[in-house]
């Protein structure tokens, strides 16, 4: 079937423009151009972490730790460390081998076909753009809060979010400045969270006392569950009940944890622009969420270990543990921290949005015309300027805090589509160079894309209509544009486009 149409490995090769050195930029691409090369691991690893560490760990752990978990909330942010990882690995085999930076996008044109490819494509517009947004609008109403700024434009009632306008207009111009400047700003950004997280860690073990974390895993109890829609589907699908602490709080906590860890495959969009991916690739991947994992667990154990997990605060936890141990001054190293993490993911989420758009109109899914990379600074700056325009809008004008759990589920569902991939290619295309191999495949993706599911299961039947609905939208925009303009589909090789 024309619809299921698979792009082959070696026409992304020629069009990722493999083995290409640094400063070609105009030539291949099929008229959009290429991006520049000019990234190693250790900037791989900034962004990484620029787009993982943000809210999650400083709020999440709070409340799971306080409804969930109790202390063994450590536990479910190993378990949650552990599926991430699960996934990087398979990232990392695709990444490295194919290094595009469509990502996931690609991977399931090479994979599953163009219908699925546009799907995951559109899935991940969903988890970078409305990332963004949401993140924005977060980012301007606790800075808003910080200084005492007005809710009225700084607030989620505003009409018109002046903050989270101001953040994207001024993080839109560093992502299309160039792909070394947005690595020195996050880099910068990502210093400070990282010191503070350490901080938090070193001076909050000397807090830690033997008896706040007994019993480790409280016993479990039935809990109130969220009625109708807010269900967890799986609670419905396999009737359950709601249960608070015990394995299954410890595992539901880890469910919600898991998006403290969501956003590190933006390393894969960035592998066509790195010098050595077969290398950094994976050192990017797995650097980002070993580093993450270890500072996760290190801030939730002293946390536990500072608080009686039932007294913990469920807005500030890290903050407040501080202040009932008498350093309340720790709490503006802890808002420092917050404000830096929110603005680097922004930053990430806009820069990885250009790079899926790029690899969508290389492919003719999207105008191709808009794709292009800018000969100057080597980056597909008009496709950022126009998420970030549509990032813009939402952020100003939607209030959109409920809708945080559309980027988790968007974030699995890529990553189920990944872990299969994996398995796929190894029996289609044995032959494939593969500079580094998931362990133990089949058995570990299919293991990752069983978790990915379990995790997917556990979020709302709510997000689960929101996200079908936005997957129904996608299919409307390819049967009007991308299913008459496609490269693969058409058979041809595109002609360039006139310069
Ligand atoms: N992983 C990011 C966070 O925790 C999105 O905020």
């Amino acid at each position: 079937m024309d619809l299921f149409r698979t792009k082959s490995v070696e026409a992304v090769r020629a069009d990722v423009g493999d083995g290409v050195g640094e400063g070609e930029t105009h030539e291949g691409g099929h008229g959009t151009g290429r991006l520049r090369k000019r990234l190693s691991a250790r900037h791989l690893v900034g962004f990484g972490i620029g787009i993982v560490i943000g809210t999650g760990i400083f709020t999440l752990t709070g409340v799971t730790a306080k409804n969930d978990a109790g202390p063994a909330v450590v536990v479910s942010f190993a378990v949650a460390g552990l599926v991430a990882l699960l996934a990087a690995l398979c990232y990392a085999e695709l990444a490295s081998s194919v290094p595009t930076a469509g990502s996931a996008y690609t991977y399931a044109y090479a994979t599953a076909g163009e219908v699925v490819a546009w799907v995951i494509g559109w899935d991940l517009f969903l988890e970078f753009a409305l990332g963004a947004a949401v993140v924005a609008r977060g980012w301007s109403g606790y800075v808003g809060n910080l200084l005492d700024l007005p809710p009225s434009v700084f607030g989620e009632t505003s009409t018109v979010n002046v903050g989270a306008a101001a953040i994207v207009l001024v993080l839109t111009a560093v992502a299309v400045l160039g792909i070394r400047e947005s690595a020195r700003v996050t880099g910068a950004l990502v210093v400070v969270k990282v010191a503070v997280c350490v901080f938090v860690i070193l001076v909050g073990a000397w807090f830690v006392r033997g008896a706040n974390l007994t019993p480790f895993v409280p016993p479990a109890q039935p809990a109130e569950g969220g009625s109708g829609l807010s269900r967890p589907l799986v609670e419905v699908v396999a009737g359950l009940e709601p249960v608070a602490f015990g394995i299954g709080g410890v595992l539901t906590a880890a469910a919600v944890v898991f998006f403290a860890y969501t956003g590190f495959e933006a390393v894969a969009n960035l592998s066509e622009e790195c010098r050595r991916p077969a290398r950094d690739v994976p050192l990017g991947l797995l650097g980002t969420l070993a580093l993450a994992t270890a500072l996760y667990v290190g801030v939730s154990f002293v946390l536990v270990g500072m608080v009686e997990y039932g007294s913990i605060d469920e807005g500030a936890p890290i903050a407040d543990a501080f202040d009932q141990v008498g350093l309340g001054w720790a709490a503006s190293l802890v808002a420092i921290a917050a404000v830096a993490g929110l603005t680097s993911v922004i930053l990430v989420d806009l820069i990885t949005i250009g790079r899926i758009g790029f690899a969508m109109g290389r492919d003719g899914l999207l105008p191709p015309a808009v794709a292009r990379v800018s000969p100057r600074t080597g980056v597909p700056a008009r496709i950022t300027l126009l998420f970030a325009a549509l990032v813009l809008v939402l952020a100003t004008f939607v209030p959109l805090g409920t809708l945080a759990d559309l980027v988790s589920i968007g974030t699995l569902f890529a990553f189920l589509l990944v872990s299969l991939a994996v398995v796929v290619l190894r029996r289609t295309r044995p032959d494939l160079p593969r500079p580094f191999r998931v362990p133990f495949s089949p058995v570990l993706p299919v293991v990752a894309a069983v978790a990915c599911l379990y995790l997917m299961l556990n979020l709302s039947i709510e997000t689960w209509l929101r996200f079908l609905a936005w997957l129904g939208l996608g299919m409307l925009v390819y049967a009007l544009y991308g299913y008459r303009h496609s490269r693969v589909r058409r058979g041809a090789r595109a002609e360039p486009l006139p310069h």
